[in-house]
């Protein structure tokens, strides 16, 4: 492939696919994940080569992605900025010439999404998005799949996106990576977020790279945005780049707690999930993270599934008749 081949894909944003894929990828990863718990052998990924940049720190998307590739009969190279050239300025679009005419994709996670974008640009091969400062996309796509296993149809298909039509997720926090990122996906996949982040950590319509406003209502109060929420949900008070706010962030953040009390006026059968690490006592209590609807632990083991189903579709296309 060549840089701007349009038979490449890359993931870069959540809206980066549309509806319909995401029924597909639904479906191959429900299938994969069961291969997976039925130890049967499935490695259509032989000989195919993943590296990794973390220019931040990582534990789920680092095992995730490596254990994943390998499960699938690939191999691993991983960078971080301390141990490349990556660290010592060598330009991003340099590095994307190289790196990819070495491996068969690529997944970044940085600070900047214009740092990923560039990269694409300038990549024989296909980039996912393992996180940057604007968005997490691989996070939503574990989440929904999680949604979708927990409340959805059991078959599956085009039935299982739709079932999260109309639904309503509530995000209580910061409004950061996560937060667009549930923006795009609303948009995408026909459901509402009530947005609750204290003054001056709003989500912006525009960052979040969403054209309808009406995907999502701002509240206030968080409690008033669990209200009758299907899913709520949180994340850090203070994202990976932003340690420097810290204080600042810890005083501001303070009421937005997700507790008993807000899980109590969602609907009855809520799940609350939460993308991990968590801090008990700060964005969530222990009562609720720890609690019966939580779901955060499914939710952390479906990044596996859901992105050997990514990168499966990335490198192959769709497999033959799903
Ligand atoms: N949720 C998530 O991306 O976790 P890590 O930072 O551990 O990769
Ligand atoms: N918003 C968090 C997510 C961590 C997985 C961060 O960017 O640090």
């Amino acid at each position: 492939m060549k840089p701007g081949d349009k038979l490449m894909r890359h993931y870069l944003q959540f809206k980066d696919f549309r509806a319909e894929e995401y029924a597909y990828l639904f479906d191959r990863a429900r299938i994969i994940k069961s291969r997976f718990k039925n130890y049967e052998r499935y490695q259509p990924l032989t000989d195919r080569t993943l590296v990794m940049i973390f220019e931040k720190a990582s534990t789920r998307t680092r095992v995730s992605f490596e254990a994943g590739m390998y499960q699938m009969g690939g191999s691993v190279v991983n960078l971080t900025t301390g141990d490349s050239q990556l660290g010592r300025a060598e330009p991003a679009e340099d590095s994307a010439r190289v790196i990819s005419r070495m491996c068969d994709i690529v997944m970044i996670r940085t600070y900047a999404q214009s740092m990923i974008e560039r990269f694409a640009a300038h990549s024989r091969v296909p980039v996912i998005n393992g996180l940057t400062n604007e968005y997490h996309p691989c996070q939503i796509l574990a989440d929904l799949f999680t949604y979708i296993e927990h409340r959805g149809p059991r078959g599956g298909g085009i039935d299982a996106v739709k079932c999260l039509e109309g639904k309503v997720v509530a995000w209580v926090g910061d409004g950061n990576n996560m937060a667009n990122t549930w923006l795009q996906a609303a948009e995408i996949l026909g459901f509402t977020v009530h947005v609750s982040t204290p003054g001056g950590y709003e989500v912006d319509a525009k960052v979040a790279g969403i054209s309808d406003h009406g995907c999502y209502k701002v509240f206030d109060h968080p409690r008033d945005a669990c209200a009758g929420a299907h899913l709520v949900t949180t994340d850090v008070w203070t994202s990976m780049g932003y340690e420097a706010e810290n204080e600042e962030r810890a005083k501001a953040f303070v009421d937005w707690c997700v507790d008993e009390e807000m899980m109590a006026v969602a609907q009855p059968d809520a799940l609350f999930m939460h993308c991990l690490p968590a801090h008990r006592g700060e964005e969530v209590t222990a009562e609720v993270i720890d609690g019966p609807q939580s779901v955060v632990w499914d939710e952390a083991e479906n990044r596996l599934h859901v992105q050997k189903a990514l990168m499966e579709y990335l490198l192959l296309g769709r497999i033959g008749g799903a």
